[in-house]
């Protein structure tokens, strides 16, 4: 049985509209004042609700004021295409605001850029390029301001399946 035409052409021109909208991130998430705050690629597809095969890792537990923290996203299961990076107060669901800075980890310049967002200077990190990544290094400049905090993700395996909100453990400042 072959199928109707009427439904080969809806298949095909989901697929392109996809394709299409994925090509549009490819050089990182904008920072408009809407993705800086909910950090949600718009990709005309809503996040997986599973939970994500990614681990971020953080080098320490507790820093003081100014002090740097080396990060790591990776899985062992899956590459990582695009993400968007924010250290944010524990409760990051109502404080949206950035807090911290961060620092490019050396040689991780070709996939990784710094931009800025609500003001700040280089508070957020996104991908440059779209290539599968097996990891992603950066460093995140704490805050002056001591308290409890987090590093919040969103990581895209590709354009239609992509996590948000996933967490660091806690990072206390003193
Ligand atoms: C993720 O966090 C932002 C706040 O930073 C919130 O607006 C959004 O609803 C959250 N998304 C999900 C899927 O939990």
């Amino acid at each position: 049985m072959t199928p109707p035409k009427i439904f080969l052409m809806t298949f095909f021109s989901v697929i392109l509209s996809v394709c299409d909208i994925v090509e549009s991130n490819a050089g990182g998430g904008p920072t408009t004042p809407e993705t800086c705050m909910n950090m949600k690629p718009k990709h005309g597809v809503e996040p997986q609700s599973d939970p994500s095969p990614y681990t971020i890792y953080s080098s320490k537990s507790e820093v003081k004021a100014g002090e740097t923290v080396k990060l790591q996203i990776c899985s062992s299961k899956e590459k990582i295409k695009g993400f968007y990076v924010q250290g944010r107060k524990m409760d990051f669901m109502k404080e949206t605001a950035p807090m911290g800075s961060f620092m490019l980890e050396e040689g991780s310049e070709k996939n990784s850029k710094l931009v800025s967002c609500s003001g700040g200077i280089q508070n957020t990190i996104t991908h440059t390029n779209n290539n599968p990544k097996e990891h992603v290094n950066f460093i995140w400049n704490a805050p002056k301001e001591p308290g409890t905090y987090v590093i919040v993700c969103t990581i895209a395996k590709n354009g239609a399946t992509f996590w948000v909100n996933e967490t660091s453990m806690k990072i206390t400042v003193i």
